[in-house]
């Protein structure tokens, strides 16, 4: 099995560039069948989770060149209007074909997602805002099938801002006969960067970035002549922010729009961080010590819960005692018994996360049920004194490109062993 191995405690300097976003490299790859015909997107990232989705693409008679940077999807012609089984449980934006399906075959079978490890994940919300623009939907044999004669455009009102709910709803939306108005859409950076592609396509959207999205439905759309830059990932970023944090370093990430940061940078400054935002880089330091935060997941623009579990990391060495809530996710503190094999202090009382700060944590073998997770436990063992051994690494796959590359090349004493030979990076103690 390949782990990754840190020997901990030092402090980590220097420059990190940050990659194109997962979470909106997925939807605008699949919203790529909407336009029939060649496109280019531009700083995709190097991901399992990409791999995945071409491999559906490709599935639906769509081929791809490259998987990373520059990627190409040819959707001239689609044959198989469904998303099965075996990609959807790897990875469960598969679902997001759903609605460009729909939208180009007027058909579309895509197995349920089921729930996962951090909650039940219902996609009730996606298959109501489809509904209202005309689709049916049967359940059944593990599947939704969809089907629409003609998509009209319509009121399209979300229970709560769902963030591959609006994107589903979305891609669908711009191809239906008249107007659409979605209420309490999800107000995500990556739902502004899906529209800003479906606008480079040809498509009619107003109101990107608050609650209110205006889609004027047009009856096709067209590949871009030029390539589609993906906006930088700002959970990858916030991960190498909390790195430099944690170890009491001098981080920059590179290649970030510090705007999608804010509810990060606010928290690492009342954690006690120097941050220094530059137009597209962010600096962080600490010098002194970590100070104990309260912070409330909540839907953009509050804190992500997507880098929940690698700030509760970093509160974990704070001088006094936090309190994490987690508002989005059922079931997003499976990092705290993990954590707790490193010494931390943290009760966990319904989707309340309460941590005492000590003064040092010790490295041990710990694994994680998702991404975020795992990357917490990474964080904790920069920190930690002695070795850490992370394991299921597939998650960290999933969504940190070239992790211990990147964490090398600032000071961290980190490798990558096991099995896959392509997957060797160094022994610990050769990082730069
Ligand atoms: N929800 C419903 N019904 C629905 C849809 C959502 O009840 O039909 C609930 C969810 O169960 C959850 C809440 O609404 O309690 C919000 O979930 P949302 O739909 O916004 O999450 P998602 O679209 O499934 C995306 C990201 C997640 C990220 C969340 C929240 C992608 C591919 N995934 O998931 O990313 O945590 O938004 O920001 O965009 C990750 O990258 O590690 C990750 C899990």
């Amino acid at each position: 099995m390949d782990k990754i191995i840190i020997d901990g405690g030092k402090p980590l300097r220097g420059v990190v560039p940050i990659g194109g976003a997962k979470n909106a490299t997925l939807p605008i790859l699949v919203a790529t069948l909407v336009a029939p015909g060649e496109h280019r997107l531009a700083r995709v990232p190097d991901l399992a989770d990409v791999g995945s989705m071409l491999s559906l693409l490709g599935r639906i008679g769509c081929p791809s060149l490259g998987h990373a940077g520059l990627v190409s999807v040819d959707t001239t012609r689609v044959i198989y209007n469904e998303a099965p089984y075996d990609l959807v449980r790897k990875m469960r934006a598969s679902v997001l074909a759903l609605g460009p399906l729909l939208a180009r075959c007027g058909e579309a079978h895509v197995s349920l997602p089921g729930g996962c490890a951090i909650g039940v994940r219902p996609i009730d919300q996606h298959l109501k805002g489809l509904e209202a623009l005309g689709c049916q939907f049967e359940l059944s044999g593990g599947y939704v099938h969809g089907k629409v004669a003609q998509l009209t455009g319509g009121r399209v009102r979300f229970d709560m801002p769902t963030v591959t709910g609006t994107e589903n709803v979305l891609m669908a939306a711009v191809l239906a006969k008249g107007e659409s108005v979605f209420e309490n859409a999800a107000r995500e950076p990556e739902i502004v960067d899906l529209v800003r592609f479906l606008r480079s396509l040809g498509a009619i959207i107003e109101g990107e970035g608050s609650s209110t999205l205006h889609v004027q439905g047009v009856p096709s759309l067209t590949p871009a002549k030029a390539p589609y830059a993906i906006l930088p990932d700002r959970v990858e970023a916030g991960t190498y922010l909390v790195a430099g944090a944690i170890t009491g370093g001098d981080i920059t990430i590179q290649g970030v729009n510090p705007g999608d940061l804010s509810a990060v940078l606010d928290a690492l400054l009342s954690a006690g961080c120097t941050i220094d935002v530059g137009d597209d880089t962010v600096r962080v330091r600490r010098e002194g010590p970590v100070r104990p935060v309260n912070v409330t997941t909540e839907p953009h623009p509050g804190f992500p819960t997507d880098m929940q579990a690698q700030l509760m990391a970093l509160l974990c060495l704070a001088q006094g005692e936090s309190e994490i809530r987690e508002t989005i996710f059922e079931n997003r503190f499976m990092h705290v018994p993990e954590l707790q094999r490193l010494g931390a202090n943290i009760d966990v009382f319904g989707n309340l996360a309460r941590t005492k700060g000590v003064r040092q944590l010790t490295g041990a073998t710990v694994m994680a049920t998702d991404l975020r997770a795992s990357a917490s436990l990474v964080l904790a063992g920069l920190a930690a004194r002695g070795r850490t051994e992370v394991l299921r690494l597939y998650h960290l796959d999933r969504g940190y490109e070239r992790l211990v590359e990147k964490l090398q090349a600032v000071g961290a004493q980190v490798a990558r062993v096991g099995d896959d030979p392509r997957e060797r990076a160094g022994q610990p103690g050769a990082a730069a």
